[in-house]
């Protein structure tokens, strides 16, 4: 039988280990806890499931967390802005807080959830699959001029590239509806050419992913909610997996050591810890970790 963590591997995990720096005792909350890998090493180190609050906003991972549940941690099924808000309505605090952003394993190599343009699916994305609106939505009702945006913003296509892409979509679609990744993926290669060894439905696939979750927006309206959900001298740690993302976090972490006397948080990691010599994890060539410390006043 496969075990949640065997699911997925966690990524960077003693950089984050050692950033969070665990003690007896400290309350943790994972916004992103997936297979519970990170989780579980954090407990191992505080001592008590009870002291943990695990959220995520995909029923599977949850499905899998159970065992952490019946320990003692809370978990909570939802994304985690929602999550964030619910918790600092009730006061609560955290010496440690964990987003391992993006999509698992599990997620990416299952072809139902339809997330790859290498397995036929229909066409979905959804991380939480009680969301209505899911990549094929967005594909057959949104217009031109919207796909040729998203595809250029959250896919980083230059723009003749993705008004093409947006061409292609919206003349293919009025034949007949898009609904399998391949077809998607046929679609766009129908209209570019391969360079090298990657798919030139690649950056598309991302941007729909994107846009499907409002991966960006979710981050960019979390982050400040972290302030308040942080106990004095907790420590917060995020990784990120593309450019996208990690500009949010940088660039959140700017205005905190810009803010000078008024800082609510002190950053831990002058450069971002990078998950490239990962040999064992291949997910975690691309990650990049940032930390900070909620300061003591
Ligand atoms: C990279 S995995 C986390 C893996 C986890 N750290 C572990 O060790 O198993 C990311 C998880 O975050 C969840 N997720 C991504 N964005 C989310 C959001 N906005 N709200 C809640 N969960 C989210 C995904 O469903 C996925 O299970």
């Amino acid at each position: 039988m496969t075990t949640p963590q065997q699911l997925h591997i966690p990524v960077l995990l003693d950089a984050v280990i050692d950033l969070l720096h665990p003690e007896k005792g400290e309350r943790y909350l994972d916004l992103t806890a997936g297979y519970g890998g990170h989780a579980q090493a954090v407990i191992a180190r505080i001592g008590s499931a009870n002291l943990a609050t695990l959220v995520d906003r995909d029923a599977f991972a949850i499905s899998q967390l159970e065992s952490l549940g019946q320990q003692g941690a809370r978990l909570i099924h939802s994304d985690f802005l929602q999550a964030s808000q619910t918790l600092a309505s009730e006061n609560q605090q955290f010496d440690m807080i964990l987003l391992d952003l993006g999509v698992s394993s599990p997620q990416l190599d299952k072809a139902e959830r339809g997330f790859s343009f290498r397995l036929e699916s229909d066409l979905d994305m959804r991380m939480d699959q009680s969301q209505d609106i899911s990549a094929a939505t967005i594909v057959n009702h949104y217009s031109e001029k919207e796909l040729s945006q998203i595809i250029r913003n959250y896919g980083e296509e230059p723009s003749n590239r993705a008004h093409r892409i947006a061409r292609a979509i919206v003349t293919r679609r009025a034949k007949q509806p898009i609904v399998t990744t391949t077809e998607l993926a046929d679609t766009i290669a129908q209209v570019l050419p391969r360079r090298g060894k990657i798919h030139p439905a690649t950056r598309t696939f991302q941007a729909l992913r994107i846009e499907t979750n409002d991966e960006l927006g979710q981050i960019e309206r979390t982050l400040p909610l972290l302030i308040k959900l942080l106990a004095p001298g907790g420590r917060l740690a995020v990784i990120s997996f593309h450019s996208l993302e990690d500009r949010l976090v940088k660039n959140f972490l700017k205005e905190q050591l810009n803010s000078g006397l008024e800082a609510d948080l002190t950053v831990l990691t002058k450069h971002p810890i990078s998950g490239t010599d990962d040999v064992y994890n291949p997910r975690a060539r691309s990650a990049k970790l940032r930390a900070a410390a909620k300061i003591n006043n």
